[in-house]
């Protein structure tokens, strides 16, 4: 056996155990590569004389041609079988159930949805959304809206009293979105409509209260709003909100500083079986105060009362969200339990509108 033929076997016996690509690499750089043991021989050609380069030249040709083209096919083999290795790997079983996206498995908590509504139902009416501070000063909270110093209606909010700012001002936890009218005023020219919906605060705490809550104010002012403008634009949410032909309504003669008249108003409901029904029966239903407003709120936001009028309104948000969705108790809104919220929380991608439906 020749020098040439062990080489050449001892070549091929690598090319065949090399596992995968770089191996091979190896194998073809140690024989053809600039210094390897097939390009050294063939380097030697050169310096032959004629009759040995007839004799050794296709032998050593011979060779490299043979190495090369095993080479080529074990490269070939190689790939192949890496992409099998790799189709089979990345195998997808199409017929898996889907696994739950976050947006799937979250749920919008029904004060959210209710605000998210009530926004929707108002903005059809052309109205637009304001907010204003939790800490609120007592003079907005209270002294503007036309509450007397020392009156018993200050007392009657159990206000949340704090420490009073660097000007000596009396801050409180804001009783009621009220104090969000005197921003608004201050701040826009009417024709004002805003709605205004937020956190307020008092010191009271049973099923049906607690010291957060949730409310949402109107306000209107221009130079003709009235009371007929404010009963329509009531009726008209309460059909929205409780998606009814028609909702009875009853407006009481009540008391707010700011308001004169004012009045609270009932919906017509029936309890049947421990099932609120709105729009019905022979049952009524406290859902919001309102009234025209006061001359000397207008005056306190220099508007001219001689100009300008309006109304304004405000309701209890978690209370229209337990009657809408009969959710008997308000502690839970605010216990954060993710059962709770599994239960009667709603879909993100819902978003409650007038066209695509409220509650889809
Ligand atoms: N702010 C009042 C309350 O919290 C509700 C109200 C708002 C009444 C606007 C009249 C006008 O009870």
């Amino acid at each position: 056996m020749t020098d040439l033929d062990t080489l050449e076997r001892s070549l091929l016996e690598q090319i065949g155990q090399a596992s995968d690509e770089a191996a091979l690499e190896t194998v073809r750089v140690s024989a053809l590569g600039k210094k390897g043991a097939v390009s050294e021989l063939l380097k030697t050609l050169g310096a032959m004389t004629p009759e040995e380069r007839k004799e050794r030249g296709p032998l050593i040709n011979g060779l490299r041609d043979r190495v090369a083209a095993t080479l080529g096919s074990r490269r070939e083999a190689l790939q192949a079988a890496a992409l099998d290795a790799r189709l089979a790997s990345e195998r997808i079983d199409v017929t898996l159930p889907l696994r739950e996206a976050p947006e799937a498995r979250g749920r919008i908590h029904p004060i959210s949805q209710v605000i998210d509504e009530i926004t929707a139902i108002f903005a059809d009416m052309g109205f637009s959304v304001a907010e204003g501070p939790d800490v609120e000063t007592d003079e907005l909270n209270f002294t503007a809206l036309n509450f007397p110093e020392g009156h018993p209606a200050r007392e009657m909010h159990d206000t949340f009293f704090l420490a009073p700012d660097h000007l000596g001002r009396r801050k409180v936890l804001r009783t009621h979105t009220s104090p969000v009218q005197i921003r608004t005023m201050r701040a826009v020219e009417p024709p004002i409509r805003v709605i205004i919906p937020g956190r307020t605060y008092r010191h009271d705490s049973d099923q049906t209260h607690t010291p957060m809550f949730h409310q949402v104010e109107g306000l209107v002012i221009d130079r003709q709003a009235n009371i007929a403008n404010l009963k329509w634009v009531l009726e008209t949410f309460a059909r929205a909100f409780f998606e009814v032909e028609s909702v009875g309504m009853r407006f009481r003669p009540s008391f707010f500083p700011f308001t004169e008249p004012s009045a609270e108003v009932d919906i017509q409901c029936s309890r049947k079986g421990g099932e609120i029904r709105f729009g019905e029966g022979t049952d009524w239903l406290e859902v919001l105060g309102c009234g025209m407003v006061h001359p000397n709120v207008l005056k306190n936001c220099g508007l001219d009362p001689d100009q300008f009028q309006g109304f304004a309104f405000g309701m209890g948000i978690d209370r229209l969200a337990m009657l809408k969705y009969g959710m008997p108790d308000l502690r839970p809104f605010f216990e954060a339990d993710v059962r709770w919220l599994e239960h009667y929380g709603f879909r993100p991608l819902d978003v409650p509108s007038l066209v695509g439906g409220l509650t889809a």
